[in-house]
C-alpha cells in the first residue's frame, strides 16, 4: 500500500494538538459594545440581548471594572436618547449621552480604548441612518455634515476613535477632514466598510430603539448577495482614510471577511453582531448545543482574517480565558 497523509499523528493528545494549534483567542482579540441610557441608577439586562445591559453614565463604574480585570482593552459606545427628531439633534451635544459617557469611562479608566458608533438612527425619530426628504428617501450629501457633527462632537469629548455606520457615500472623507481641521488628526476612524443590510441586527434595534419606523435600509447598506461591491466599499474607505476597516456581520460574511484580509493592508475588524450573539446565547442557555460553540465561533471569525472583533461575548470570553476555563482555545 503507498503511504497516506496520516493527519492524525498530530492530534494524538492534548500537547501535540496544542502545539500545533494555528489560532488562539486572547482578551485582546475583543471589542465590548456598551449601551448608554439615559437617567441615574439605569442597569437592566437587555431583553433580546441576555447578558448585555442599558448602563446609565453613573452606572458604567461597574462594567469599566470587568474590562479592566478580564484585559479587554477597548470598548464600542452606543447613545440612546430620550428625545429624538427629525435630524437626531441630540447625537451631538455636548451633554448627550454618548458624550458623557466617554468623559466617564475616561476618568474611569484611563487606559481604556473608547470607540463611538457614528450613526443617526439611535437618535432619530423615523429611526434612518440620515436625513429624509418629503418623500421618505434618505439623503446622501445633506447627512454628511451631521455625521461629522458628531464625529466632531465624540472628539472633544476624548474618543480615541469613531466608527460611522450609516453607509453613506463619502461619509468617511467627509469626517475625516471635518476632524482634521478642528484639530483632531489623532482620532483614528474605522469604517463600517462592508456592512450588510442584515436581519442579523434585529435584537441591536429592539436594545437601541433603532429600528426604521417605516421602510428598511436596502438602500444605503448592501446587498448581502454581493462580494466584489465590499471590495469597492473598503477601497474607498481607504482612500478616504479610514484606519481600520470592517466586515460586518460577522459569520455569514466569513468570504467577505477573508478575502478582504487578504485584499488590503489595513487591519480589518469583524462585527460580531448583536442576532450573531442571541442566536448562540441562547442555543446554549436552552441546551441546544455545548458552550464551546462560542469559543469555536470567535476561533472562526479569526482565523477568516479578523485583525479584531468586535462582540457582545467580549467579557465572557475574556474572563474565560483569564481563569483557564477555555484553555483548548487561548
Ligand atoms: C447603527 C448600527 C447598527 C448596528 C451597529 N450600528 C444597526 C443597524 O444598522 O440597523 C448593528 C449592531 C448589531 O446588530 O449588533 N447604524
Ligand atoms: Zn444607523
Amino acid at each position: 500500500m503507498k503511504p497516506f497523509y496520516r493527519g492524525r499523528r498530530l492530534r494524538k493528545n492534548a500537547a501535540i494538538r496544542s502545539l500545533m494549534q494555528e489560532v488562539r483567542l486572547t482578551p485582546q482579540d475583543f471589542i465590548q459594545p456598551i449601551f448608554v441610557v439615559e437617567g441615574e441608577g439605569v442597569k437592566q439586562e437587555i431583553s433580546s440581548l441576555p447578558g448585555q445591559y442599558h448602563y446609565s453614565v453613573d452606572m458604567l463604574d461597574d462594567i469599566a471594572q470587568r474590562m479592566q480585570q478580564s484585559g479587554i482593552l477597548g470598548c464600542i459606545l452606543f447613545g440612546i436618547p430620550d428625545h429624538k427628531d427629525s435630524c437626531a439633534s441630540e447625537a451631538a451635544k455636548e451633554d448627550g449621552v454618548v458624550q458623557q459617557a466617554i468623559r466617564r469611562l475616561r476618568s474611569l479608566s484611563p487606559d481604556l480604548y473608547i470607540i463611538a458608533d457614528v450613526c443617526m438612527c439611535e437618535y432619530t425619530s423615523h429611526g434612518h441612518c440620515g436625513i429624509l426628504n418629503g418623500k421618505g428617501e434618505v439623503l446622501n450629501d445633506e447627512t454628511l455634515p451631521h455625521l461629522a457633527e458628531i464625529a466632531v462632537s465624540y472628539a472633544e469629548a476624548g474618543v480615541d476613535m469613531v466608527a460611522p455606520s450609516d453607509m453613506m457615500d463619502g461619509h468617511t472623507a467627509a469626517i475625516r477632514s471635518a476632524l482634521d481641521a478642528a484639530g483632531y488628526e489623532q482620532v483614528a476612524l474605522m469604517g463600517y466598510s462592508a456592512k450588510y443590510a442584515s436581519a442579523y441586527y434585529g435584537p441591536f434595534r429592539e436594545a437601541a430603539h433603532s429600528a426604521p419606523s417605516f421602510g428598511d435600509r436596502k438602500s444605503y447598506q448592501m446587498n448581502p448577495a454581493n462580494r466584489t461591491e465590499a471590495l469597492l466599499e473598503m477601497q474607498a474607505d481607504v482612500d478616504e482614510g479610514a484606519d481600520v476597516l470592517m466586515v460586518k456581520p460577522a459569520l455569514a460574511y466569513l468570504d467577505i471577511l477573508c478575502e478582504c484580509a487578504n485584499q488590503f493592508r489595513l487591519p480589518i475588524a469583524a462585527y460580531n453582531v448583536s442576532g450573531e450573539y442571541a442566536m448562540l446565547k441562547m442555543a446554549v442557555q436552552q441546551g441546544l448545543m455545548a458552550e464551546s460553540v462560542i469559543p469555536e465561533t470567535l476561533l472562526a471569525i479569526k482565523r477568516a482574517g479578523a485583525s479584531f472583533i468586535i462582540t457582545y461575548f467580549a467579557l465572557e470570553a475574556a474572563e474565560n480565558i483569564k481563569q483557564g476555563a477555555w484553555e483548548q482555545w487561548a
